[in-house]
């Protein structure tokens, strides 16, 4: 329930017309109903929270970025704030993790339809496989699809040689999850959920482990939370219980790569291109190394052709990123 205090300040911030310390403070009450086990009511008061942002941004389009999350205090050192414009079509995805991260866009989507039914929408994803496969661009068109924030959470600024005070850092983005609905992403996540820490370090190591571990467990904030490891290999075993769902992300088989090119470069005509000779040229190269390649051969067509992109300047290109040092 609201305390006085918060009824007392939102009736002066309306009176005010702050809009903004209004809904921070509504926000407030709807992260004190959540810990209080009041999901419902939490979740009501968020939707109508966010509607009436939207409104806001719609008056004052300018105003979104400042709006929502300029993290303040040490808050600013644990995480960077953006408003992602990606979209999930944007992502080159096989058919079936395409459709697993529709559904739960939809599931947040439809969350108070979910909550009539006593049902929560997953909110726990580990996405895991090499570099460059799309990982973080998938975080980002999940706050993009759902028009939050992507949160990204710095490790560098979490973990601590300090004995303590990974947790206590901890401590302050889990509390933001409640404060600031969003995709909270926790990148290279095996930095924090290691089987075993340097050989010098396991005491530590399991510490933060465990109270990583602990805050996942007692999260129950209307937030996301995304994480992503090249190394699925290194995580603690007890790490994947805690996730809803786990996406693995491979190298892409060769019509992924013709999309890639494809979706990369809508400027030129493509009709004359070999595929076959390109999709062999970037065996096993990862969907970033093709995006960056088909960027390298945009730029040799323009200056070298007259902006005409033939099937030997991608295949060139594609080579050099494959054996750099050739
Ligand atoms: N599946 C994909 N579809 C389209 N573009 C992609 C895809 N994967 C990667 N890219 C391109 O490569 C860039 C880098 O990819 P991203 O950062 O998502 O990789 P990652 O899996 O998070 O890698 P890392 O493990 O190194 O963090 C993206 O911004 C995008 O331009
Ligand atoms: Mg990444």
């Amino acid at each position: 329930m609201a305390s006085s205090k918060q009824l007392v300040a939102m009736i002066r911030s309306h009176a005010a017309g702050d809009d903004q310390r209004f809904l921070s403070i509504a926000e407030h009450i709807a992260a004190d109903a959540s810990k209080a086990g009041h999901h419902r009511m939490a979740d009501e008061i968020r939707l109508l929270v966010n509607s009436l942002r939207e409104e806001a941004d719609e008056r004052r389009p300018a105003s979104r970025p400042t709006l929502l999350a300029a993290p303040r205090g040490e808050l600013a050192s644990l995480v960077r704030a953006s408003y992602p414009e990606t979209r999930l079509s944007d992502v080159v995805l096989s058919e079936d993790i395409h459709t697993r991260l529709q559904r739960i866009v939809r599931e947040h989507r439809e969350r108070v339809l979910l909550a009539d039914s006593g049902l929560s929408p997953r909110r726990k994803i580990l996405l895991s496989g090499p570099p460059g496969t799309g990982k973080s661009m998938t975080a980002a068109a999940i706050a993009g699809e759902l028009g939050l924030p992507l949160f990204t959470v710095l490790l560098d600024g979490v973990i601590t040689k300090f004995m303590g005070e990974t947790a206590a850092k901890l401590r302050i983005v889990f509390d933001a999850m409640q404060g600031a609905r969003g995709v909270y992403f926790f990148d290279e996540v095996d930095a924090l959920a290691t089987r075993r820490g340097a050989e010098n370090d396991i005491g530590e190591a399991r510490r933060m482990l465990n109270s990583f571990l602990q805050f996942l467990d007692e999260d129950s904030s209307g937030s996301l939370i995304f994480a992503a490891t090249n190394h699925q290999e290194l995580l603690d075993r007890a790490i994947f219980r805690r996730f809803e769902a786990t996406i693995s992300y491979d190298l892409p088989p060769p019509d992924h790569v013709r999309r890639i090119v494809t979706q990369r470069l809508p400027q030129f005509d493509l009709a004359a291109i070999e595929w076959a000779e390109v999709t062999d040229a970037a065996e096993g190269l990862s969907q970033a190394d093709i995006v960056a390649a088909a960027d390298d051969a945009a730029r040799d067509a323009v200056l070298e052709a007259g902006g005409v992109l033939t099937g030997d300047t991608l295949v060139r290109a594609v080579r050099d990123r494959a054996d750099p040092v050739r």
